[in-house]
């Protein structure tokens, strides 16, 4: 690692992370980016705990290969069920995410909000800790849901149009029918699809990610934003789905796109 440019690194089940690194990239013009998708792996919602903790584990140990001093778990699925793991495990800084219950809780006003996000992630004990502190105590109510057609629909690069605000009825229209007034995003993927949630489920319905505030922290650990800027993605699927699906996800970015094995 000595002698390799100090680097951010980013990991997530699939492309969804990249919603993460768009707003990091935005506090931090300079810093290299070492961004890798497990698209081979993706979905991450559905699968064991186990599972989803070794193959952070997997991808972590990359980025670190390549140069990675502070990484940035740009999954909620990650978070919950790997983060305090990986902390106990490497000397680096870990920037998680979770879905955005505590400033949800804030904003509603109906008293009931709607939690979007993984299977995975709802069933996590993490995502329970958050309800324990910030829902129950204030006499809030939560609906949640998981919403798997989401993460298809992105990883296809499909974040507009009929099949999207089909899942959108199916998933977040009953949380609005049951009074929810604030819905959050908890998973990477969704913010990609925010413009047809809100669509949807209308403009009084408030939608909350997290995607601006870990690029906050992460621009405020950093301190320094030094480098030239480069951003490298890594799949560990088909360089021909990231090679269509970037420039859909990132028109704003130019980045050098590649395959990685990861076992
Ligand atoms: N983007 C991920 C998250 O934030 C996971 C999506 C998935 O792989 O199921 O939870």
């Amino acid at each position: 690692m000595g002698n390799l440019e100090k680097s951010v690194g980013i990991l997530d089940s699939g492309v969804g992370g990249l919603s993460v690194l768009l707003e990091i990239r935005k506090k931090l013009p300079n810093i290299p980016i070492h961004y890798i998708g497990d698209s081979a792996w993706c979905p991450y919602g559905n699968k064991p705990a186990e599972q989803i903790q070794a193959r952070s584990f997997a991808v972590t140990e990359r980025l670190i290969e390549m140069g990675a001093h502070t990484i940035v778990v740009a999954c909620n699925s990650a978070t919950i069920h790997a983060v305090e793991a990986l902390r106990a495990s490497y000397p680096i800084t870990f920037i998680g995410m979770e879905p955005a219950v505590k400033p949800a809780s804030k904003l509603t006003k109906t008293g009931t909000i709607g939690v979007l996000a993984t299977e995975a992630s709802i069933a996590g004990e993490k995502f329970h800790r958050l309800l324990q502190t910030h829902i129950h105590p204030n006499g809030l109510k939560v609906i949640t849901q998981h919403c798997p057609d989401f993460v298809t629909l992105v990883e296809r690069g499909v974040l507009t149009g009929a099949e999207v605000e089909d899942a959108v009825s199916r998933y977040a229209l009953p949380m609005v029918k049951a009074g929810a007034d604030t819905l959050v995003l908890g998973c990477t993927h969704y913010p990609f699809l925010r413009e047809t949630i809100q669509k949807v489920v209308g403009p009084s319905i408030q939608l909350i990610d997290t995607g601006e505030a870990v690029a906050r922290q992460t621009a405020s650990i950093l301190a320094l934003d030094r480098g030239h800027g480069e951003i490298s993605v890594h799949t560990t699927g088909n360089l021909a789905c990231l090679e269509h699906l970037f420039p859909i996800l990132c028109p704003s970015l130019s980045a050098n796109l590649a395959e990685i094995l990861i076992t």
